[in-house]
């Protein structure tokens, strides 16, 4: 599917490269062409790999003992929404219509997988003020807040605070496996709040929840016996945090009134670079490429995301979760760390360009902002000497922090990689989930980890219960 109103964004790792050749100390911390041209077999054979992985999902056929679990399917999720599952997607954007027009608040419970994407999509793609804009500036759409993703009693208490002086409230409740104590808690007290908020109207209160969660479960249970009428399905195949295009994110952000469609074109898109481009040309095994063999050879075990503007936090822990659940197993896996510049250059900026050389910093730069450019005015106040700089945009100081922080970078052979989004939209949002997706599975099939599943995560869940439910 080849969508020729993209504009693609562009991974760049040229400042590896040129580090080779400025001395030869920098050999110790950068790559050759010929590094990347030892790995292009390698990458291909993954691809093939993980190509074949969504095929043999999709024929339903026994999986290879060794491919267990196998949640191939959120590969094809971007296509399958525009084509086959079309009515789907519209039954996701009329209800979310619906509810937008029915409550001015809306509260989203979930975590892990079934809460960051949607969290990222609305920093990334929201009024930064959303929440405190006028209805009518909000474009009738509701507010939003996340819970369900933690067990803090003042932040919920907090917002049940919010909620009381409101009775046009909703819940959007998402769990793929219906089970998890932090949502499954956070439902039973926001339920009870709205039950008290429709005062004793039932079809009003059915109307004001809406799950989103597997076929099974005790959500799925829940949600027949509340009588919701409009449940979401989380795919089959389709694990926890590769689900950000499935109803999991495209509700919520339906809700918000984004463009669900650009979403998945962007997606689409690049699915079809993974699918068709060669390496040196195709951003999600360059990546791969590069990451890994940074991490084997020169010692890079951990990835910064070094995000370039406060609306892409969200984005890069979305992504330490995807990095961190997937490929953290078998006493193997990076460290993912994301960070926000310029904010984390006066925080964590010291050791970025002094301490261990154990980092490879990925930069992810919006190249242009969506607003008109803020200027510094000469002031008849000078006192901050800021009138040399009168005319200057806050862009333009951004991109000054990004061109000397790179140039230190590079001065003392620390390397760095920049992944630049032309705009900051649901188009190139889209492409940067499946991007990161995509390289994730790739590496886990590269480096013979299986990137699906999380059976560490089930420690914690077994032994909390055990002491939750143990008598006396
Ligand atoms: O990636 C994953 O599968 C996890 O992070 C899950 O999303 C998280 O544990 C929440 O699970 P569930 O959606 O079943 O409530």
């Amino acid at each position: 599917m080849s969508n020729s109103s993209i504009s693609p964004i562009v991974y760049d790792y040229s400042a590896i490269i040129q580090l080779e050749t400025a001395s030869p100390l920098v050999r110790q911390f950068g790559l050759t062409r010929a590094d990347l041209d030892w790995a292009a077999a390698g990458l291909l054979a993954a691809r093939r790999d993980v190509l074949e992985d969504l095929v043999l999902f999709q024929k339903g056929g026994p999986v290879p003992a060794e491919k267990e679990p196998l949640d191939a399917a959120f590969m094809g999720l971007p296509e399958r929404f525009l084509g086959r599952d079309r009515a789907v997607l519209d039954d996701i954007l009329a209800t979310a219509d619906r509810l937008a027009g029915e409550v001015d608040r809306v509260v989203v419970l979930g975590i892990g997988g079934s809460y960051m994407g949607t969290r990222a999509i609305m920093e990334a793609c929201c009024h930064p003020c959303h929440n405190e804009l006028s209805r009518e500036a909000r474009k009738g759409r509701p507010r939003i807040y996340f819970e369900g993703n933690n067990v803090d009693n003042d932040a919920v208490a907090g917002l049940l605070d919010v909620l009381a002086a409101d009775d046009r409230w909703a819940i959007v409740v998402i769990s793929k496996s219906g089970g998890t104590l932090e949502t499954a808690v956070g439902f039973r007290i926001f339920l009870d709040a709205l039950k008290k908020s429709c005062g004793g109207d039932e079809e009003k209160f059915r109307r004001r929840i809406v799950p989103i969660t597997g076929e099974k479960g005790r959500l799925r249970d829940l949600s027949k016996a509340l009588g919701c009428p409009n449940v979401f399905p989380i795919h089959d195949g389709v694990g926890g945090r590769f689900s950000v295009l499935d109803p999991v994110g495209l509700f919520p952000a339906a809700v918000m009134g984004l463009d669900v469609v650009k979403l998945l074109e962007g997606a689409a898109a690049m699915n079809d670079r993974f699918r068709t481009a060669a390496p040196g040309a195709n951003p999600v095994l360059d990546y791969v490429a590069v990451s890994r063999l940074m991490e084997v050879r020169r010692g890079a075990t951990i990835r910064v995301l070094s995000t370039w503007g406060k609306r892409l936090e969200a984005v890069g822990l979305w992504y330490d979760q995807l990095l961190a659940e997937s490929l953290g197993k078998d006493n193997q896996g990076t460290t993912p760390l994301t960070v926000v510049n310029t904010r984390d250059l006066h925080s964590r900026g010291q050791q970025h360009q002094e301490g261990r050389r154990d980092k490879l910093i990925t930069n992810l730069i919006v190249e242009q902002s969506n607003r008109p450019p803020l200027t510094i005015e000469k002031s008849p106040l000078d006192q901050d000497k800021l009138n040399e700089l009168a005319g200057k945009t806050l862009p333009d100081i951004l991109r000054a922090a990004l061109a000397g922080t790179n140039q230190a970078y590079a001065e003392d052979h620390r390397p760095t990689t920049d992944l630049r989004l032309p705009r900051l939209d649901e188009s190139t949002l889209g492409q940067v989930f499946q991007m990161f997706m995509l390289t994730t599975i790739v590496e886990g099939r590269l480096i013979g980890i299986n990137p699906y599943g999380q059976p560490g995560v089930e420690g914690y869940k077994k032994n909390m219960n055990a002491i939750l439910r143990a008598k006396g």
